[in-house]
């Protein structure tokens, strides 16, 4: 099952909005074929395994997959079908599929034909497809917020400019971060002060994450890059309606109304983004703390202190205190910067 799991991972974010899977065939105490589900639309990972062998090989096999076999047919042939006719004996499972679509159909169209079908389990199984387990479970997507910050917390240092605080080994690291996320939204004095690209740019990506600002209104994002930039979806999250809302590219798309952090869950749930990396900055991340929405935490930090009138990470004067426990923290050194990443005590 480890190899599987090293399969799976070499889908990567090319997977979305399909899960990260890998598959390994053993046959007489020999791993005879190894495979995974490349890319979204393309084959699964069960198939990618089973055509690299003959159809003799494959009779009486035990095929390793980290996720429950589909069982419908969608964009490919289902693949309980595919193991069924193939003459696989043992199925060896990581986890069961939390979609709807398949959630234990897929092992009891196996165990149906007789198939054996047997569960290991894991925090690496569980690891692979973090975002996508924890949007069909709970209908809303994962959250993480993400700040670049000194070690005295803060992300500013003077109002209404640009801070520059994370090194290069760390601006990787967060393009990765971005990278592994469905939607990335920023706040409205973020897109004014920064102007943000809000892309990947490691590499070309099938579906990029989609970009989302709140704004009073629309106005404000006029010639700004996330709008003049058209390798992602925009989408500006408007208080008012304004005279700009009809004057921007196909890609940009306003909408109008209350946009709490429910009500941007909601809209990620909606247009089935499975993950939400809320970037900043201070009151933004304030109200995702104060809504209690929140998953994980990354902050790069920078060994450096601002003091005095610096921004905080996160601060709205408006808001009660909130308390949210998280655990397990991991910290890694990336060059000059240290990455902090934490989970919510009881989702990971
Ligand atoms: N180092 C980092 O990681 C990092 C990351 C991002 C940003 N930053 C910095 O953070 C600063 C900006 O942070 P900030 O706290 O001042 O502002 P912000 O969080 O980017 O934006 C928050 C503001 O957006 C407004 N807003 C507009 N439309 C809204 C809507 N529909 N729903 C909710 N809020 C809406 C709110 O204005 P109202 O007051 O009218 O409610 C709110 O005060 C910039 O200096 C930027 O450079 C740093």
């Amino acid at each position: 099952m480890q190899l599987a799991v090293q399969q799976a991972l070499r889908g990567g974010p090319a997977t979305y909005q399909n899960p990260q899977v890998g598959a390994v065939l053993v046959k007489g105490g020999r791993v005879i074929s190894q495979g995974y589900h490349h890319r979204f639309g393309g084959n699964h990972a069960e198939v990618d395994c089973l055509t690299k062998v003959s159809p003799q090989q494959a009779v009486g096999a035990t095929l390793y997959v980290t996720l429950e076999p589909c069982c419908h047919v969608g964009k490919t042939p289902a693949c309980s079908q595919r193991i069924i006719q193939a003459g696989i004996k043992h199925v060896v499972i990581g986890q069961l599929d939390p979609h709807k679509i398949v959630a234990g159909k897929g092992r009891d169209d196996l165990l149906a034909y007789g198939v054996e079908v047997t569960q290991e389990s894991g925090a690496a199984i569980e690891n692979l497809n973090r975002h996508y387990n924890w949007f069909y479970r709970h209908q809303r997507p994962w959250i993480t917020l993400k700040t670049a910050q000194t070690l005295d917390g803060k992300i500013n240092d003077q109002v209404g400019k640009r801070s520059r605080l994370s090194q290069e080994a760390a601006q990787r690291d967060s393009q990765q971060l971005r990278s592994h996320h469905h939607a990335i939204l920023v706040g409205e004095r973020t897109l004014t002060t920064d102007d943000p690209q809000l892309t990947v740019r490691l590499r070309a990506l099938a579906h990029p994450p989609v970009r989302l600002v709140t704004v009073n209104r629309s106005a404000v994002a006029v010639g700004k890059q996330i709008v003049t930039d058209p390798s992602a979806e925009t989408w500006l999250l408007a208080r008012q309606a304004d005279a700009a809302d009809s004057s921007f590219a196909a890609n940009v798309h306003v909408v109008v109304g209350d946009w709490t952090p429910a009500a941007i869950a909601d809209l990620c749930a909606q247009h089935g983004w499975q993950s939400l990396l809320v970037e900043g900055g201070s009151h933004l991340q304030a109200q995702f703390v104060a809504s209690g929405l929140v998953e994980a935490w990354v902050s790069y930090i920078s060994p450096q202190l601002w003091g005095g009138t610096a921004l905080p990470a996160v601060a709205d004067s408006k808001l009660a205190p909130t308390s949210l426990q998280f655990e397990p923290v991991t910290v890694t050194q990336l060059g000059a910067d240290l990455r902090l990443v934490a989970y919510r005590t009881g989702v990971a």
